[in-house]
């Protein structure tokens, strides 16, 4: 796949859609397909680490996935927890910062203090800043911004006031957003960090996802003329 290195994009954030049909085609419970999508990602993290690609985010639980069967909820937080755990000294190794954006307080303790020690280890590497959406909505990134504005008894809000107090203010906006499965939309993600993201929509399930899907959707995003409103 033919790639252009000098312009990568520096933040992938990638809706991680059809863990649960990967599953049920082969006959298996959802929860097998989210556990294959764990693999996934971490074949991401290291093409990103491969292609220098510096920020990359996984929504891996929204706002609106409490509705699932408690099984199934439980079993995507052992995975993002046993994923944390098993690979933390790996990331260390290769200059990884760990990051989450949405609300920790419902999950259970040992996934928050296992995402927090994780935080505090790799809060100084910028090799490549990996962010799991963790409980995560566009519009209660949103709220949340906006009353935080309140209570600081801001009279007139600027853009950047809403960028500077979303989850994701230590982060650039996505560039590009991917979203597997075929499915095309954006289902409450990052909604104000998305206005000028490039969208992708491979057919591919998430479990299936690898290097060589990343470098040909880098390829697409390669061959878009990203204007922002402006003529070139
Ligand atoms: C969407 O597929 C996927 C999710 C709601 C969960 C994704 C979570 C993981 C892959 C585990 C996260 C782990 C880490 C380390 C970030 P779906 O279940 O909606 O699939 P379907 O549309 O085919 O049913």
């Amino acid at each position: 796949m033919k790639i252009n290195k000098s312009c990568m994009p520096t933040h992938i954030a990638i809706i991680m859609d059809g863990n649960g049909r990967w599953a049920t085609r082969r006959g298996l419970p959802r929860k097998l397909g989210h556990k294959a999508g764990v693999d996934a990602v971490k074949r991401t993290i290291n093409a990103c680490l491969k292609h220098n690609i510096k920020y990359c985010t996984f929504f891996a639980f929204s706002t609106e996935n409490w509705k699932r069967s408690k099984e199934e909820v439980d079993a995507i937080f052992d995975l993002v927890r046993d994923h944390i755990k098993e690979n933390i000294e790996k990331m260390i190794e290769k200059g990884i910062k760990i990051n989450s954006i949405g609300v920790l307080e419902r999950f259970p303790k040992d996934l928050v203090d296992t995402l927090n020690d994780a935080k505090e280890k790799t809060k100084d590497f910028d090799k490549l800043t990996v962010t799991f959406a963790l409980n995560y909505g566009g519009r209660d990134d949103l709220v949340r911004a906006f009353n935080k504005l309140i209570k600081q008894g801001i009279q007139e809000i600027t853009t950047q006031d809403i960028s500077n107090n979303l989850d994701s203010a230590n982060l650039p906006d996505p560039d590009f957003v991917i979203r597997t499965s075929g499915e095309q939309r954006i289902s409450n993600f990052m909604l104000y960090q998305m206005a000028y993201s490039e969208l992708y929509f491979p057919k591919t399930y998430w479990p299936d996802f690898n290097e060589k899907h990343l470098l040909k959707a880098v390829a697409a995003y390669q061959k878009r003329d990203r204007r922002y409103g402006g003529i070139k």
